[in-house]
């Protein structure tokens, strides 16, 4: 995609990666492909704001040069060391090799453990800024969102805000602005970010975002390093993040499953038409069939969780136990949770899985259902009042 002016003198150079459908090595599934974004600030002095994806490289700089030969390049902000942004940067280097490279301490340390660079870099802190003629950028380190070295880059004469991750969407699309793309597929673009990169970091973001409110500071524009930018409403994703980072639920319930011989499907099935009946929304996923990415998407809005597993060798099945181990990092701090299952000689499934969430947080107020074999229709009603009671607790709760 050719370079595009965003804002006077302020280009997008960035690329888009149609293609890519797993990121984070196979944690995330990019349906919808991604973007690398960087911007170029042309001023008496030029920046070039954080880089792309290495396979990428040529095509960052293909973008660069329509705008300017890349060995004017004075200055390159690295907001962020992760190789999707930084990969390029020994490429970019090579071009204009007395360029300073401006980062956090963290972001020093980390880009030459990942290059080796001898690179001339110098180190930023919050309020820290950089004169380029007209403009001075300034920097606010945002450590944890997602990385110890994440800064955010802020152009006080653009009220323009550049953080980076935060405020992103995994969306590969021609436009470049939030008004010219599917408001639906976006915001569901920017909730499966949150949910599957920021989740844990919920205390982190509101604090930074309170943190930036106070510096009272006015924001046009939020041009992150993914996806598209926002122009049109910046307080919109503003208010979503605060939303998702206070840990806001609805009325609805998650139920993840994995079943051997369909016992414990049966389960899952008349736990959820408990649920429904008592008033809740209620989403099923049999966890080996489904988008592991779409499903934590679910989860983020949902006041409980229901997981289940057949026994097997005394333990739960393997996938759902994979699944566990995702849901455990999330740290899902207030969110009720219990479990089901059917075995066949002596149990496991349910305690296992329960060991596996004991420290994240979560509540575990009800307690599990587990029957053995194929449960019979005295069972099948338990399942039923097991779900209904499970979503009464969440009722009163909201
Ligand atoms: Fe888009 Fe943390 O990298």
């Amino acid at each position: 995609m050719a370079a595009i002016k965003i804002l006077p003198d302020i280009y997008s150079v960035g690329v888009v990666d149609w293609n890519v459908r797993n990121f984070h090595g196979h944690t995330y599934t990019t349906q919808r492909g991604s973007t690398y974004n960087a911007y170029l600030v042309i001023d008496e002095k030029i920046a070039l704001v954080d880089t792309v994806y290495g396979p990428f490289a040529r095509e960052l700089i293909e973008n660069i040069k329509e705008i300017i030969p890349p060995e004017k390049i004075d200055y390159i902000i690295a907001n962020h060391v992760e190789t999707d942004h930084s990969g390029a940067l020994p490429s970019i280097m090579q071009l204009c090799p007395k360029a300073k490279i401006l980062g956090t301490a963290k972001c020093k340390e980390g880009l030459y453990k990942h290059y080796y660079g001898d690179w001339d870099f110098q180190v930023v802190k919050t309020g820290d800024k950089l004169k380029l003629g007209r403009r001075t950028l300034s920097f606010i380190e945002a450590p944890m969102i997602h990385w110890p070295d994440s800064m955010f880059t802020y152009s006080p004469q653009d009220s323009l805000l550049m953080p980076n991750d935060a405020f992103g969407q995994h969306f590969a699309t021609s436009e470049r602005f939030d008004d010219q793309v599917d408001q639906c597929a976006l915001m569901d673009e920017a909730e499966k970010y949150y949910a599957n990169i920021l989740w844990p970091l919920g205390s982190v973001i509101l604090k930074k975002i309170q943190e930036i409110q106070k510096l009272n500071i006015p924001i046009k524009m939020i041009a992150p390093s993914h996806g598209v930018i926002w122009r049109k409403d910046p307080l919109k994703i503003i208010n979503s993040y605060i939303s998702w980072a206070k840990g806001e639920t609805k009325n609805k319930v998650v139920i993840v499953y994995e079943t051997m011989w369909g016992a414990t499907e049966k389960m899952a099935k008349k736990i959820a038409s408990g649920i429904q009946a008592a008033g809740a929304e209620v989403k099923l996923y049999e966890v080996a069939q489904s988008d592991r990415t779409e499903v934590i998407t679910q989860m983020l809005s949902a006041k409980g969780f229901l997981f289940g597993s057949s026994t097997h060798d005394n333990d739960m099945l393997p996938n759902i136990a994979a699944f566990l181990e995702i849901v455990k990092g999330l740290k899902p701090k207030g969110r009720q949770i219990s479990f089901f299952g059917s075995y066949g000689w002596v149990g496991g499934a349910v305690k296992e899985m329960q060991e596996v969430l004991e420290d994240s947080g979560a509540d575990f107020t009800i307690s599990p259902i587990s029957f053995k074999y194929v449960p019979d229709k005295t069972e099948l009603e338990n399942c039923f009042e097991f779900g209904s009671k499970f979503a009464g607790l969440l009722r009163k709760e909201i």
